[in-house]
């Protein structure tokens, strides 16, 4: 069998072409018309006033954090089980990330520990759309309502993925996407920031502008841009958007295609079997939530079953991986931020799950063999049942 890496991004004949079409076009920086194109797609997609590309997913949280006023000596709470850039926006503002814990079903940030954790510096709270898996949205909008706080989605994995018929990337004040190769629309590295209260759109351009008026310049409102707020090079180049409009063009086949192999996956015997047996578990989500296949994750018994089964698949040339290190004991969370109550659904989630390869192309003999692979090593010598 030939090597199966995690994830690979759905090239097509028309990918190509809109890049090279893009390289005819001597407009190359950022704000042009496929960046233009590409953010109308996204706000008609998710149903969103305002998108607004930028350089990654990161850079998205960061301009998030600055339109939030989150400033030092201010708390931003989210989840200990998320990428880095989730904290690393709320730290490059002076301010303390705090770590609470995940539920441990749908290993999204538990509504409960982050209730606890509010106190009368919190600014925001972060929730992240793990795999795609919308969080408990009807909680986290009622804490922003009742204790005055910004909610921001990280939407980093979650694009075309829905809560309740409404779009992840629409619900918060503001949400970032991310187009990273990793991700289900990749166009290498790019993200984009979702403004859902049309009152911080005219800030955010600014933000997206190195902090100059130049948006106002191009609708003709002025007739010099200058320097009016703090700001940085967000934007990506029109090569980037031109790849990312042509596969946003297809967001919804790529996803179905990944859903047809997730379900593939889920409903296969040998899964069904071991989930019988208890010698794995799967993340659920609640039947108002459609997922969009970014991850097909499971949970084992125990991190050196895990660590096992990763050696025994990388020996057979299938790519497995474990997933986040939990932010709240690693170095930069120990010295940036806090831990609020018990994080212990975070670690156990981190020990214990393995992501298996997930992307369009994967072909259901393929799933076979990795799953037989799974199987034998769970059942036989693996965990010794
Ligand atoms: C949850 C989460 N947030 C943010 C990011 C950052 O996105 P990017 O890599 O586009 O900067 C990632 C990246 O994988 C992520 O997984």
């Amino acid at each position: 069998m030939e090597p199966i890496p995690l994830t690979k991004a759905p090239l097509d004949t028309t990918d190509k072409d809109a890049v090279l079409a893009a390289l005819d076009n001597p407009r190359m920086e950022g704000g042009g018309t496929y960046s233009i194109e590409a953010e109308k797609l996204l706000e008609k997609l998710i149903g969103s006033p305002c998108a607004m590309l930028t350089n990654s997913g990161t850079a998205a949280l960061d301009m998030a954090m600055i339109l939030a006023n989150v400033t030092s000596g201010d708390e931003v709470i989210l989840p200990s089980y998320t990428f880095s850039s989730t904290a690393t926006s709320v730290v490059l503002r002076g301010a303390t990330p705090v770590f609470v814990d995940i539920d441990q079903h749908t290993y999204n940030i538990c509504p409960d520990a982050a209730e606890a954790a509010i106190t009368d510096k919190t600014k925001a709270i972060i929730v992240v759309h793990y795999a795609g898996v919308a969080c408990d949205m009807e909680r986290f909008l009622d804490l922003g309502r009742r204790f005055n706080l910004m909610i921001v989605e990280d939407a980093a994995h979650a694009i075309g993925a829905s809560w309740h018929n409404h779009k992840l990337g629409s619900l918060g004040t503001l949400a970032a996407f991310s187009f990273h190769a990793t991700k289900n629309i990749s166009a290498g590295e790019a993200g984009a920031l979702m403004v859902n209260d049309e009152r911080l759109i005219e800030r955010a351009e600014v933000i997206l502008e190195k902090g100059t008026s130049r948006r106002q310049l191009i609708r003709g409102k002025i007739s010099k841009y200058r320097w009016v707020d703090m700001g940085s090079s967000f934007l990506p180049s029109e090569l980037t958007a031109a790849l990312l409009l042509s596969r946003l063009n297809r967001l919804d086949e790529i996803n179905q295609s990944r859903l047809a192999v997730w379900n593939y996956y889920a409903g296969h015997p040998k899964i069904q079997s071991l989930l019988k047996s208890g010698l794995i578990e799967m993340q659920t989500h609640s039947p108002e939530s459609s997922h969009n296949a970014h991850l097909f994750c499971l949970l084992l018994p125990t991190a050196d079953i895990r660590d096992r089964l990763t050696q025994k698949l990388k020996s057979m040339n299938i790519s497995a991986y474990h997933h986040y290190l939990p932010l709240h004991d690693s170095p930069a969370g120990q010295k940036f931020g806090r831990a609020s109550g018990s994080l212990r659904n975070t670690q156990n989630i981190s020990d214990r799950l393995i992501r298996l390869p997930l992307y369009s192309e994967l072909r259901n003999d393929q799933v076979d063999f990795i799953l037989e692979a799974v199987h034998d090593f769970l059942v036989g010598e693996g965990t010794g049942a």
